[in-house]
């Protein structure tokens, strides 16, 4: 009994939050980057044109965001102290093609990655890679109009290709795309979409999506070629949807918004589209342009893991409009008063952590990795700087036993578990750093003022102690 002793525990950052360093090292702008604090942010994640730059008066928190770019060799001997066998993180495509369509890779930023995989090699620490987490450059934006067009598939498939070849032998585990089912609820951050006036949006999002899907199986058929040993995963905005009621329309409602998000691992996962969408396409009139051969690309080269993220599950009845709406998530759901929330609305759940391990294990029959997990809260530190965050060791402890569940008396094969943000770092909805997920406390704050010194807090020692008795003592 008990988790594999081979289990990966580790923790999980990205680029465009963790960072910085956006005007170094040869680097080209990405969409984040121009995505300000305050309630302007919603804008440019709205698709607004005009915003696609940087104006005076307005704080861009990825700029600098940890200053990771620099750090990163403080930061992986934090990791190694805590012991983690792996650590995810992700690659800037700007800073690796500066515009998305240069036909030669940026070597300085080839050598920034190199380096870092170097470190985590010293210390043991195997690397969990997404290819591309909510990044897409702003010359893809502006010349192209993002993931809607198909020459995105070219791009993509020549940066995948750049990259893995390049990390032959220092890379085993990818990811293609990060939360590839938030394009349907956020397309410009997760597919550098702006809309015109008079658009269909949702042939649009379901369009990018085809490329999206296209793309991660050709970078997936490439990482085979490039090195047999590879494994690559598809990764989801996890967390299921419960039926507000046991009436049978609430449940129907439930799940079809499972579907929503499941659309895309059905087709990364199989190989092939589901035909409930295939029937949704036609019902709803959505004229999805796909090329010969299309099809046979997709049946060809399935993903070898699935992962996903995990923060709550969601509520949803037939009849939402008649019930209170839980705040802060970008997924619509009804509050649900069986459940605790976290200081921004997210609806706290470990059992559903459990649930949707089970549901997609049953669906998808391939090992499952927990790639992003945590509690964003806010912390304060005491007079020496120290942080007790109880409520995060709390929060993890819940879900880590819930994940413990599903392996030993389940028998979900689970591969690992990184927890989101195991460093503080800029959130992604709202862009502040007030919203703490790490075990190491930085300093920095909403405006930019801080030293960016690192502390261990509390939970520090904590997930020390649960790597080195691989979950044994919570
Ligand atoms: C996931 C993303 O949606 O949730 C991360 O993959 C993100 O990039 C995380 O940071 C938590 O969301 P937030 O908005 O609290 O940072």
């Amino acid at each position: 009994m008990g988790l594999s002793k081979d289990f990966l525990w580790g923790g999980a950052t990205a680029a465009n939050q963790a960072e910085g360093g956006v005007l170094e090292g040869g680097r080209g702008l990405s969409n984040i980057d121009l995505m300000p604090t305050g309630p302007d942010r919603k804008k440019v994640a709205a698709g607004d044109l005009e915003m696609l730059e940087w104006k005076e008066g307005y704080y861009y928190p990825a700029k600098e965001a940890i200053d990771m770019y620099h750090r990163y060799m403080e930061d992986i001997q934090l990791f190694a102290e805590m012991g983690f066998k792996v650590y995810r993180m992700s690659l800037s495509w700007s800073r690796i093609f500066p515009n998305g369509d240069d036909l030669e890779p940026n070597e300085e930023g080839l050598a920034f990655y190199e380096s870092i995989f170097h470190e985590l090699k010293k210390h043991k620490i195997e690397p969990l890679v997404t290819i591309a987490h909510f990044d897409v450059p702003v010359h893809l934006i502006k010349e192209y109009g993002g993931w809607k067009n198909r020459k995105l598939v070219e791009f993509y498939s020549r940066y995948a290709e750049t990259v893995l070849k390049r990390y032959k032998g220092l890379v085993k585990y990818w990811l293609t795309i990060n939360e590839i089912n938030i394009l349907l609820h956020s397309p410009f951050v997760g597919g550098g979409i702006v809309f015109k006036a008079g658009d269909n949006k949702l042939e649009i999002n379901y369009q990018a999506a085809h490329h999206q899907l296209l793309a991660s199986a050709l970078a997936t058929k490439i990482a085979h070629e490039v090195d047999p040993g590879n494994m690559v995963g598809c990764m989801l905005a996890g967390g299921s949807h419960y039926p507000y009621t046991c009436r049978p329309e609430d449940y129907q409602e439930a799940i079809n918004r499972d579907r929503e998000g499941y659309f895309f691992i059905d087709v990364q996962a199989r190989g092939k589209y589901p035909n409930y969408a295939l029937k949704k396409f036609e019902r709803e009139g959505l004229n999805i342009q796909m090329e010969a051969g299309d099809h046979a690309i997709l049946a060809a080269s399935p993903v070898d893991f699935v992962t996903f993220s995990y923060y709550c599950s969601r509520t949803v009845s037939a009849h939402s409009e008649d019930y209170a709406q839980a705040t802060g998530n970008l997924f619509p759901s009804i509050k649900n008063e069986h459940l605790p929330s976290t200081e921004w609305g997210w609806q706290i759940d470990p059992l559903g952590l459990r649930n949707s391990l089970n549901q997609m294990y049953d669906r998808y029959q391939k090992p499952l990795f927990i790639v992003e997990n945590g509690l964003g809260a806010i912390d304060i530190p005491d007079e020496n700087g120290y942080v007790a965050d109880d409520y995060r060791i709390d929060y993890l402890k819940k879900h880590v036993q819930a994940l413990k569940d599903a392996v030993e008396i389940d028998g979900v094969e689970l591969l690992g578990y990184t927890t989101w943000g195991c460093i503080d770092l800029v959130a992604a909805s709202t862009g502040q750093m007030s919203k703490r997920y790490g075990f190491i406390y930085v300093d920095r704050d909403d405006e930019g003022n801080g030293t960016l010194n690192r502390t261990k807090k509390k939970s520090f020692e904590w997930y020390k102690k649960v790597i080195a008795t691989n979950g044994e003592e919570l």
